[in-house]
């Protein structure tokens, strides 16, 4: 480096006011431990599903192996709710997103288990893959089960889903294509709600306005169950994209 780039840098190191702003993530790396079997998983069962991380566009048939519908889950956590959709329905694609090593570990082996063939996993923030990776109108369904829900008024600004967040959602996702989201947090509930009904993107489709029922389809999630188990009401949510 040149003296002028040697003392810019000590400068900015000095001012914090000159650093660029960190961007607000969603999430914090957790500790928690892999197993055997999930590392086993992430090493083994990576190249069969698994998608590295990076800023190349992903051509989805290429991905696949195949053209056809596409759903994406946000923050899958262990996989449960994601794996068990892709066994239901072969003739889509799925994608999963999460950042959590112990719980993508978990995804593989039960994907394994399942013998997908129609599931990829990704592991990288949510808002640099929608940003960089995926195509406009890609998507069929998009899915955000339980969300961090951030409950502490200065963390509100962490939540994944705010009005920039549902643009930037609303703009991979097709005419037609279906949003749904649950959280056990009513004030993160009420929250999205207000987002999504504001949105010019997305119409809600419970005539009248308000929450959905709970989808049918959905099996049980690490974190659904956690919220019935301390006694939460649970909020979902079912939006179109215009
Ligand atoms: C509260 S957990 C819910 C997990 C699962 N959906 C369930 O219901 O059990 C939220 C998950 O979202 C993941 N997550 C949060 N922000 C994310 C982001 N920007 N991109 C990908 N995953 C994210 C976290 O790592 C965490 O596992």
């Amino acid at each position: 480096m040149d003296e002028i780039g040697t003392s810019l840098t000590i400068a900015r190191m000095q001012d914090p006011a000159s650093t660029p702003p960190r961007s607000i993530r969603s999430f914090v790396k957790r500790g928690g431990r892999t197993t055997l079997a999930q590392d086993r998983a992430l090493t083994e069962l990576w190249p069969r599903f698994g998608i590295e991380p990076g800023t190349m566009p992903l051509d989805l048939t290429l991905v696949f192996g195949r053209d056809a519908p596409c759903v994406l889950e946000i923050g899958f956590g262990d996989g449960e709710a994601l794996v068990a959709r892709a066994a239901a329905e072969p003739e889509r694609n799925f994608l999963g997103l999460e950042v959590h090593p112990p719980g993508v570990g978990h995804c593989l082996l039960i994907a394994e288990a399942a013998q997908l063939t129609n599931l990829r996993v990704l592991s990288q923030d949510a808002v640099e893959v929608l940003g960089t990776r995926l195509a406009d109108a890609c998507l069929d369904e998009a899915l955000i089960w339980f969300p961090d829900p951030w409950p502490k008024k200065r963390h509100h600004k962490r939540r994944l889903l705010n009005p920039s967040f549902a643009t930037l959602l609303a703009s991979r996702m097709r005419s037609g294509a279906t949003l749904r989201f649950a959280s056990d947090w009513a004030h993160y509930a009420s929250e999205a709600l207000e987002v999504l009904s504001a949105s010019t993107d997305f119409h809600n489709t419970v005539p009248g306005g308000g929450y959905a029922d709970r989808p049918s389809e959905r099996v049980l999630t690490k974190f659904e169950r956690r919220g019935l188990r301390l006694g939460h009401a649970v909020f979902d949510l079912k939006f179109r994209r215009r």
